[in-house]
C-alpha cells in the first residue's frame, strides 16, 4: 500500500542519552504538531535526525526500534557532519545568505561537500523505506539536494518540498558559488512551496536565469515533467495556544508573574536567538523609546525571552555577547530600586508562562530583520482570549503579509518603532479588539491542519 514519508533535518523527537538509556523529548514545534496528522497514521514515517551523534552500533539499532514503534526513520550523523553540514553549510552558508546576511556567509567547498554527504545519508535512508508508489515530502534548508536525489532513483514517485526560510532575491542567490547545484536539487521535486508570494518569485527569477528554465504562472516546464510552484503561509496550532491560554496551569502563572512584576505595563519578546530576529535593534529602540517619553519610565518593562540555538556557530555566540551587553548596559542605566525595564531570560520556557507572558502583554515585538514566516507573533494573537493587546510586526517577516492589522514596521527604522511602541502602548482598548478580532479570524481559519491540507492535496 502506498505511504506518505515526512522528511526534515530533525525528527519530530530528540534523543537525550543519561546513564545507559535513552530518552526521546518531542518537539513543542509547530510543524511536529500539523504533521503528527499524517506521519503517525499506518505504515506512513518521518525520517530524519534525533538530535545528537550516536556513535555505538548497538545504541543506534536501539533508537531504531524504539523510533519504529513511532513511525519514525533515525538518520545518524557523525559529530564531523554536525559539524560541517548542519553547523556549517546549513546554517553558516544557506541561512546567512537566505535571510540577506552575506557578510556572515562562509563560501567553503568544504562545508558544500559536507552538505552533499548529508543529504546522500538522508537520501539512502528515504531509498530504504520508500516505493514508487509513495509521496514523499521533503522539508527545509538542509535537505535542498535531496529532491533530485531521490527522483534520480525513484524517477516516478511523487516528491513535494517546502522550503520554511526565505528564498532571497536572484541578485543574492546568485553569490553562492553552489547555486546551480541547489535549484536543480529543488527541482527535482514535483510541488515547491514557500511561506510567501515574493519567495515564489524569487525562486522561479533564479530558476529562469541561472538554469535557464522558464516558467508561466508557477508552473515550470522541465525536460520531461512539471514542477509546480506554490505560497502556502503556514499556520499554528490555533486551538492549543487558546486552550493553553485559558488552562488553569497558565492562569496560576500569570498570577505568580504578575505579584513579581506589579501593575505595570508589559512588552513581550520571544525569539530564538539569532542575528536574523533583530534582538540588538530591538533593545535600542526600548531604550530610545523610554527616553524620548520618560513617562513611561517605572510604568514599562519588556520581557525579553531568547531560547538558545546553534551556540557552535561564532556569529550566534557573539550575538549571544552583544545582546547580554545591550540588555546589562540598558538596565544600568535606566533601571531604578522598585523597576527594571528589561527582564531578560536566555532559556526556554514551558508552553504554559509562555502563555502566561503572552496574556498579560499588552505589546508583542516581534521585529525581525527578516524571517520566512514568524509564528510567535501568531502565537500571542492567538492567546488573547479577551481580544485587547497590540502587535508591532516587522514587514520583513512573512506573517506581515496575513496580518495587516499590525503596527508594521521596518526594523532598519530605529524613529517608527519608537513611535510604534508609543502608538501600542497608547492605543484605546477599543480599537486592539478590532485589530485582535480581524487577526483571530484569519489565524483560526489558515491553522496548521489547513496548512498541511492544503499542500498535500496539491501533491
Ligand atoms: O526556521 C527554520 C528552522 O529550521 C525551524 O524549522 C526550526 O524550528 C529552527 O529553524 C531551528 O532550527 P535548528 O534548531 O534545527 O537549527
Amino acid at each position: 500500500m502506498s505511504k506518505t514519508i515526512i522528511v526534515s533535518n530533525r525528527l519530530p523527537v530528540r534523543i537525550i542519552q543519561e546513564d545507559n538509556s535513552f530518552y526521546y523529548i518531542p518537539s513543542e514545534g509547530g510543524l511536529a504538531t500539523g504533521l503528527s496528522s499524517i506521519y503517525k497514521q499506518g505504515d506512513n514515517l518521518w525520517v530524519g535526525w534525533p538530535g545528537e551523534s550516536v556513535k555505538k552500533e548497538e545504541d543506534k539499532e536501539q533508537i531504531r526500534a524504539d523510533l519504529r514503534k513511532e513511525n519514525m526513520t533515525p538518520v545518524f550523523l557523525s559529530k564531523k557532519l554536525i559539524q560541517n553540514f548542519y553547523e556549517g553549510f546549513s546554517n553558516d552558508t544557506i541561512w546567512p545568505v537566505f535571510h540577506y546576511f552575506l557578510q556572515f556567509a562562509n563560501f567553503d567547498h568544504k562545508l558544500f561537500d559536507a552538505y552533499v554527504e548529508a543529504n546522500k545519508k538522508f537520501c539512502d535512508a528515504v531509498l530504504d523505506v520508500a516505493s514508487e508508489d509513495d509521496t514523499i515530502w521533503i522539508h527545509d534548508y538542509q535537505l535542498l539536494l535531496l529532491p533530485q536525489m531521490v527522483r534520480k532513483k525513484l524517477p516516478h514517485v511523487g516528491i513535494g518540498f517546502f522550503q520554511h526560510i526565505p528564498f532571497p532575491s536572484y541578485e543574492v542567490f546568485r553569490m553562492i558559488p553552489w547555486r546551480k547545484k541547489i535549484l536543480r536539487g529543488m527541482l527535482g521535486a514535483d510541488l515547491v512551496g514557500f511561506h510567501t508570494y515574493d519567495d515564489m518569485r524569487h525562486f522561479l527569477s533564479s530558476v529562469s536565469r541561472l538554469a535557464g528554465i522558464p516558467n508561466s504562472r508557477g508552473r515550470i516546464e522541465a525536460a520531461n515533467r512539471i514542477i509546480e510552484v506554490d505560497s502556502f503561509p503556514m499556520g499554528i496550532d490555533y486551538q492549543k495556544y487558546a486552550l493553553s491560554a485559558a488552562s488553569p496551569k497558565t492562569i496560576d502563572k500569570e498570577i505568580q508573574f504578575r505579584s513579581s512584576l506589579g501593575n505595570q505595563k508589559l512588552i513581550v519578546s520571544i525569539d530564538r536567538l539569532d542575528y536574523s530576529k533583530g534582538l540588538p535593534k530591538r533593545l535600542e529602540a526600548f531604550e530610545q523609546f523610554l527616553i524620548q517619553y520618560p513617562e513611561f519610565q517605572e510604568k514599562v518593562s519588556l520581557i525579553m525571552v531568547v531560547v538558545p540555538s546553534r551556540d557552535n556557530v561564532p556569529q550566534y555566540r557573539e550575538l549571544k555577547e552583544t545582546v547580554d551587553l545591550l540588555v546589562g548596559r540598558i538596565n544600568g542605566r535606566l533601571a531604578k530600586l522598585n523597576w527594571m525595564p528589561i527582564h531578560y531570560f536566555y532559556r526556554s520556557f514551558e508552553l504554559e508562562s509562555i502563555s502566561a507572558f503572552y496574556r498579560m502583554a499588552h505589546v508583542a515585538m516581534v521585529t525581525p530583520m527578516r524571517d520566512g514566516m514568524n509564528l510567535v507573533c501568531k502565537e500571542f494573537i492567538a492567546s488573547k482570549l479577551d481580544k485587547t493587546g497590540v502587535l508591532v510586526l516587522s514587514e520583513m517577516a512573512g506573517a506581515s503579509k496575513e496580518l495587516s492589522d499590525a503596527i508594521l514596521i521596518n526594523p532598519n527604522n530605529s524613529e517608527q518603532m519608537i513611535e510604534a511602541i508609543h502608538q501600542a502602548l497608547t492605543m484605546p482598548e477599543e480599537e486592539q479588539i478590532v485589530h485582535i478580532s480581524l487577526m483571530q479570524e484569519t489565524l483560526k481559519r489558515y491553522n496548521i491542519h489547513h496548512w498541511v491540507k492544503m499542500f498535500m492535496n496539491r501533491l
